[in-house]
């Protein structure tokens, strides 16, 4: 990526591949970027800072960017490790720096850094800051992802530093090969999935605004077709499904109710469906499985009985859908138990509380493993979820 986004912003963020797991649970195989950018103006900006891991990178970065001039502002669009990890070091590089934030932002700031001496400005929704050229417009944004998040709108080159938004795992020129909606979408459903109505009201602030660059705080810089992203970001944070498609989540013991699994997977297919999508739950990346029930308008869960209950794996699943606010989708159970199949009450139960969750009622009980009475239970299931997503 050329460092320079248009004449007088710079991009300064760095990659990290050194790291293992991102907030400490997400595997990132391709890294992470944790973006920055300088504005060069008569009062030169830094937008965000990094991670503490890279802080002494960045500030090599930084002070090349700056070729020996010092700058004014230091705009704190989200206050979260990966961002405000090299403040500490800002500051001690420039101690008359202004830190530019809102009222939220530096109650929490100060629990991670030490500003009891730093120079500090609060903006408020709609306030601009005049850098000489370059007139920065605050929007605030809160709970994309943390309460204190703003994003900024440069109306000079009609860029929007977008903060978390619009960010995906990887590094900056991370080559995936579905592209950037593969890993933008994991990041989305698994970082800000619950937070869909916030996403939505600054879409609609978005939409005020003339964009012609967005500036994520991960992930590239976005400049072409920005229609398709923001796009995408109003079919995610809507919660409507962006493929037809079924997903097909398994916890399986022994790899008997998995078998089951593989034998109605063929079964859609055969059915029509094209689109089916099978996850081993013990085994598969969670997060991915995550995404891709977001991703598609129905899901089947199969999972075996376990102690009364239902495979820990599939339990976990379910928690984390229920605490990312899965909802307006149809979903079909399989259970399989031994002796006293339990699995199916206990799924039933916990998607109880879901929202505009429709539950097939034809469920399927395999008992270890299938016989013809399940397997025809099971393409009388199939049949139902072919017929929910016409
Ligand atoms: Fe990239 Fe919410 O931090």
């Amino acid at each position: 990526m050329n460092a320079m986004i248009t004449d007088t912003i710079e991009y300064i963020g760095v990659d990290d591949t050194d790291i293992d797991l991102f907030e400490g649970q997400y595997e990132v195989p391709d890294g992470m970027a944790y973006n920055s950018y300088l504005i060069k103006d008569e009062k030169i900006t830094i937008m965000d800072t990094v991670d503490s891991s890279k802080s002494d990178e960045w500030i090599d970065k930084l002070k090349k960017a700056l070729g020996g001039k010092t700058p004014e502002y230091a705009v704190i669009s989200h206050v979260e490790p990966d961002h405000s990890g090299s403040l500490a070091d800002l500051l001690a590089n420039y101690p008359d720096i202004t830190l530019v934030g809102n009222a939220k932002t530096f109650p929490m700031l100060a629990q991670f850094v030490d500003i009891k001496d730093a120079k500090t400005m609060v903006v408020a929704e709609g306030e601009e800051l005049d850098l000489g050229n370059h007139k920065l417009k605050f929007v605030m944004a809160p709970m994309v992802h943390w309460p204190e998040v703003m994003v900024t709108y440069d109306s000079l080159d009609k860029v929007l530093f977008s903060a978390d938004a619009f960010g995906k795992f990887g590094t900056i020129d991370a080559k995936d090969d579905e592209g950037w909606s593969c890993e933008a979408r994991r990041y989305y459903f698994n970082i800000v999935g619950k937070y869909g109505a916030p996403v939505q009201t600054l879409l609609k602030k978005a939409k005020a605004l003339d964009i012609a660059v967005i500036c994520p705080l991960h992930g590239p810089v976005l400049s072409e077709n920005l229609e398709y992203y923001i796009g995408l970001y109003d079919t995610w944070s809507s919660y409507k499904p962006e493929n037809k498609g079924v997903l097909i989540a398994c916890a399986s013991i022994h790899g008997n109710t998995m078998k089951a699994v593989k034998e109605l997977e063929q079964m859609l297919k055969d059915a029509g469906e094209e689109r089916v999508v099978v996850s081993d739950l013990a085994r598969d990346d969670m997060a991915e499985v995550i995404e891709d029930a977001f991703r598609h308008d129905r899901m089947i869960l199969a999972a075996s009985s376990y102690d009364g209950g239902v495979f820990p794996v599939m339990q976990t699943f379910i928690n984390k859908l229920a605490a990312k606010a899965y909802q307006n989708r149809t979903v079909a159970l399989i259970e399989n138990g031994s002796w006293a199949p339990s699995a199916l009450r206990t799924m039933k139960g916990m998607l109880e509380g879901f929202k505009n969750i429709t539950v097939i009622e034809d469920s399927v009980t395999i008992k270890s493993t299938l016989n013809d009475e399940s397997k025809s239970a099971m393409k009388k299931l199939c049949d139902k979820v072919i017929e929910a997503g016409k």
